[in-house]
């Protein structure tokens, strides 16, 4: 293969240096380009553009690959902690046990909020969003540990804002949970694992007990791991793009999170099953949606239906199909709104539209099913996948840091007016 890309323009010839991957992925470096040529790319939606190196997660989306550091996500969403996820992610190998011990007692030292950042909750009018209050409270984070506003002041400051952050996310996810509901909030019981306490701190009643269920802990850990990172997506890459200006961290990952509120994006798994409940109340008529998916001049998708990257199947979502009939098994319950997700996958994938668009069920197409059958109210469904993709964040800007990559900035192509002169207010007409 050859070893460079050459690039004619305007007369202008260049040669451009290729560089591939571990998996034999080829890119055109093309930082020379335009000091070359005059010229730059254009690519709306980043559809063809890398926009980094990387060694966290490898994505084939062809084959419907998609591996953490080199393990495939089957292995770590059936054998592993969330925690060691995290860990792998954001450190570069499987800790080992006595370091996975350091790792986890860390992060447990560090579950309490200050109760300064109770009192926020008293600002917000009820039924607000959780996600405007998660993104708000991650951003405060930087108002209690000041510390953390310089990311360049060292590796053990920046270890304790990150696990000060993992620590944080389950007792803020939980608070916002509870105070929706205007109940008490149950605090960290540092005694329980990552997943075990954040379960506890959401399902616990101050007046009662609450028994964990083994299920619902491992449902939870893999729905957790299933979401943990996702290579250069829309809200990593806006993690890494504005953690390049050397905002903190916290400022980076609450951006992060305001990018995944979006539909086209972790709030599909919210949309997508206000989707199945209205085709439920309308009748349970799958193919009426599928019709009014496919006409250009319906705006109407089929959410949880369709991926960037992914044209074969997600991975991901073949083990949380197989997750959710676990839980809602154990559950004894009959949700309609499950038969309908399975009569609309059974009808788009045998649908030439969905067929040659190569759209096929996503992540949020059944994790909604197994948060609505854990008892999470649907608004919580895209916070859920904020508290999973955390340390996927955490390890971009990471990476992102220690590369010491420059600011991002792209470039345009202008398509405004030329030179003109101003005209003044009283003599336009
Ligand atoms: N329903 C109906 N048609 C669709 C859908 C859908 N869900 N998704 C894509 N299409 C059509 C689209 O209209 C276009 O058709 P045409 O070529 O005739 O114009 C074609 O398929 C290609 O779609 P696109 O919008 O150009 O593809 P994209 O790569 O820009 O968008 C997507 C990917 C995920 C935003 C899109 O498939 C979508 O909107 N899906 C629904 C939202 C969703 O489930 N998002 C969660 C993604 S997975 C979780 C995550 O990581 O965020």
């Amino acid at each position: 293969m050859s070893e460079t890309a050459k690039i004619s323009i305007q007369g202008v010839e260049t040669e451009l240096p290729l560089l591939v991957g571990t998996e034999n992925e080829v890119g055109i470096d093309i930082s020379g380009l335009r000091a070359a040529t005059g010229a730059v790319t254009l690519d709306f939606g980043y559809k063809n553009t890398g926009s980094t190196t990387s060694s966290i997660t490898y994505l084939d989306g062809e084959a419907g690959i998609l591996r953490h550091r080199g393990y495939s996500i089957e292995e770590l969403a059936d054998k592993a902690e969330f925690l060691e996820v995290a860990y792998l992610l954001i450190n570069g190998e499987l800790p080992t046990k006595e370091q996975y011990d350091a790792w986890d007692n860390e992060i447990r030292r560090h579950t309490l909020v200050n109760t300064d950042i109770q009192n926020m909750f008293d600002a917000w009018p009820t039924g607000s969003h959780p996600m405007g209050q998660l993104i708000a409270m991650i951003s405060s984070l930087s108002s209690f540990y000041p510390e953390s506003l310089n990311p360049n002041s060292g590796e053990e400051a920046r270890m304790r804002t990150i696990t000060r952050l993992l620590a944080k996310m389950p007792t803020l996810c939980a608070m916002i949970s509870k105070n929706r509901i205007g109940h008490p909030i149950i605090y960290p019981k540092n005694n329980l694992s990552y997943v075990e306490n954040y379960l506890n701190m959401t399902f616990k009643h101050v007046t009662e007990d609450y028994e964990l269920d083994p299920v619902f802990v491992r449902a939870m850990n893999k729905l957790l791991i299933l979401h943990a990172d996702h290579e250069q997506n829309c809200s990593a890459s806006t993690v890494r793009l504005v953690g390049s200006s050397h905002a903190n961290l916290y400022a980076s990952i609450s951006a992060g999170v305001e990018a995944l509120w979006g539909p086209l994006h972790g709030e599909a798994n919210q949309q997508e099953i206000e989707m199945l409940e209205a085709i439920a109340a309308d009748g349970g008529d799958a193919q009426k949606y599928i019709d009014k998916a496919k006409d250009k001049n319906d705006p109407f998708r089929l959410m949880g239906f369709g991926h960037r990257v992914y044209k074969n199947f997600d991975p991901r979502a073949i083990i949380i199909k197989k997750s959710a009939d676990e839980v809602l098994e154990k559950l004894g319950v009959s949700d309609p709104t499950l038969e309908i997700a399975k009569k609309l996958e059974q009808a788009a994938l045998s649908d030439p539209y969905f067929i040659e668009r190569k759209l096929f069920p996503n992540v949020d197409f059944y994790s909604g099913i197994i948060y609505r059958a854990m008892g999470f109210p649907v608004e919580m469904f895209t916070v859920l996948f904020a508290l999973g993709r955390l340390p996927g964040w955490i390890a971009q800007w990471r990476e992102m840091m220690d590369d010491k990559q420059p600011i991002g900035r792209p470039r345009q192509i202008y398509t405004g007016p030329v030179s003109r002169s101003f005209t003044p207010l009283n003599e336009r007409g």
